[in-house]
């Protein structure tokens, strides 16, 4: 790896977090024209507040990449996917520290602090992940397309039989090519491309399906994609999954739905305009969707293809067949352990689980021997819990987590890396410092408070109570039965257990 710049090898790399990823593929690709780099404070201030760049320029979200400290003095970082695989060159123009108000791309608040701004020049083109052959960049889809009016719909949802008929409509009033941009976030890719070409045959002859990473911006997703959408050689733009926004800054028309509902009567859809009200079938709202799928129960054959209504059930299998994270947090001796315990037996019993503990004290005499108590020792800890019950959740298991997992952010990136995989239910073992401290059971408050023990959390270490805990359970007031049967019972009456 040579340029005329000297050795790629000397330089420093850094793996951006996944979204930032994304948007590194759409920088070098082009389908983030005009930009070519990530973007400074100035321009990221200029785009949070008005949508321009500095110069003017239309751009509808901060596209930065954060970077641990000791990299903000670089001049160039090699940028590499997790695996290692050198993906671009980046020249560190500007190195700068988030005022605070932007999105982190990561969601992770706190960790917001230095990004580094700068050109990005590809270096190898990525090569994995599925469908990774329909993944054009837009210079090829633009040819392929030959400068035709083009219907985007660029979306994040199937297309159920309404969007068909809509799509259809559309494209047939504007004379329109179809290009679909299944816009690829976190979780469930490969699904949704597939629920997407299922459904190709019911839309016009030469429509086009190109998955595209974009990691979702909340409440900008509609004119970021119209940017996406128009460097793809699209002039219309269509989306069943999100709306709301400016249509003035829009880079091509927001082409505007036939509303369109299913007749009763006649059985099929059609124009709402054509159909008597009385006919009229209501739509399921999402929430109605997702009991089903909960349920599992069938998802209406009018309402969407059965290709579509299967790939829904694999992506979203009934809760009982579903994995799901139990992660109990709370002071050392408030009765985590046991209940975990409790609940593992409990679930075994029942059957129809597989189940694994991952016990805090367990898994630092095995995952995480040899850590310490510091700060990052335990991020460490909870963040290879999370890893290990975030696997074990995909493939369908039950992973009982029993830590102490003083902090806040590091219980939310769990959670993060667990619900992309399944499901996730926190517990907060709230038993009052006195009373843990009061039943003392290894002895290990009294040396804290002796001083032996240092960091001890409650004692001499932080611990911050959770405020977006499922469940809260104070072993001081309910006996040791009671609390498993409180967990056993919400899982229950969740559908992640089946009743008998
Ligand atoms: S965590 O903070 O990283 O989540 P973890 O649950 O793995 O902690 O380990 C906690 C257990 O380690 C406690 O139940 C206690 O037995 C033991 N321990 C030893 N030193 C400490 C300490 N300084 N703070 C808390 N627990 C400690």
């Amino acid at each position: 790896m040579t340029t005329e710049d000297g050795d790629l090898r000397d330089l420093p790399t850094h793996t951006p977090g996944p979204a930032e990823l994304a948007d590194l593929e759409l920088l070098l690709n082009g389908a983030f024209h005009p930009l070519t780099g990530f973007l400074g404070a100035v321009d990221s201030a200029t785009v949070a507040a008005a949508g321009r760049l500095a110069d003017g320029t239309p751009w509808p979200v901060p596209v930065t990449l954060t970077v641990p400290e000791d990299l903000v003095k670089e001049e160039r970082l090699v940028l590499t996917d997790p695996e290692g695989v050198p993906l671009a060159v980046m020249r560190a123009a500007e190195a700068w520290q988030s005022p605070g108000e932007l999105p982190d791309p990561q969601g992770d608040a706190a960790a917001a602090g230095w990004r580094v701004a700068g050109p990005v020049t590809p270096l190898s083109a990525p090569e994995h992940g599925a469908f990774r052959s329909l993944r054009l960049p837009p210079e090829a889809v633009r040819a392929e397309l030959g400068g035709a009016t083009t219907l985007a719909v660029a979306t994040r949802t199937p297309l159920h039989r309404r969007h068909l008929g809509q799509v259809r409509r559309l494209a047939e009033k504007l004379a329109a090519r179809v290009l679909i941009l299944p816009l690829l976030g976190e979780g469930h890719h490969d699904s949704l491309v597939r629920a997407v070409l299922s459904v190709r045959r019911e839309l016009p002859p030469g429509t086009l399906v190109v998955p595209v990473p974009l990691a979702e911006r909340p409440g900008r997703d509609l004119l970021l994609s119209a940017h996406v959408a128009a460097a793809y050689g699209a002039t219309h733009l269509f989306t069943p999954s999100f709306t709301a926004a400016d249509e003035e800054a829009a880079p091509l028309t927001l082409a505007e739905p036939e509303p369109w509902a299913y007749d009763e009567s006649l059985e099929v859809w059609r124009p709402t305009s054509k159909i008597d009200p009385d006919h009229v079938r209501e739509e399921p709202t999402e929430e109605e969707l997702a009991g089903l799928l909960h349920r599992g129960e069938p998802i209406p054959d009018w309402y969407t293809t059965p290709a579509v209504a299967e790939e829904l059930q694999r992506a979203h299998p009934p809760r009982h067949g579903r994995g799901v994270t139990v992660f109990f947090t709370g002071l050392s001796g408030s009765g985590k352990s046991t209940i975990a315990r409790g609940l593992a037996d409990a679930l075994v019993e029942r059957g129809g689980r597989t189940v694994t503990l991952l016990d805090g004290d367990v898994v630092r005499r095995m995952l995480s021997a040899g850590l310490t108590f510091s700060r990052e020792d335990r991020d460490l800890n909870i963040r290879r819990i999370g890893f290990v019950a975030a696997e074990i959740t995909r493939h369908g298991g039950v992973a009982i987590c029993a830590p102490i997992a003083p902090y806040a952010r590091t219980r939310a990136e769990v959670r993060r890396m667990v619900t992309a995989a399944g499901d996730f239910v926190l517990v907060h073992v709230s038993t009052p410092l006195e009373e843990c401290e009061r039943r003392d059971r290894k002895g290990l408050y009294a040396k804290a408070r002796a001083g032996i023990i240092p960091e001890f959390t409650g004692i001499s270490d932080p611990y911050e109570a959770p405020e977006d805990a499922d469940l809260t359970i104070d072993t001081s007031r309910l006996s040791q039965e009671d609390a498993v049967a409180r967990v056993f019972e919400y899982l229950a009456e969740g559908g992640w257990v089946r009743e008998v």
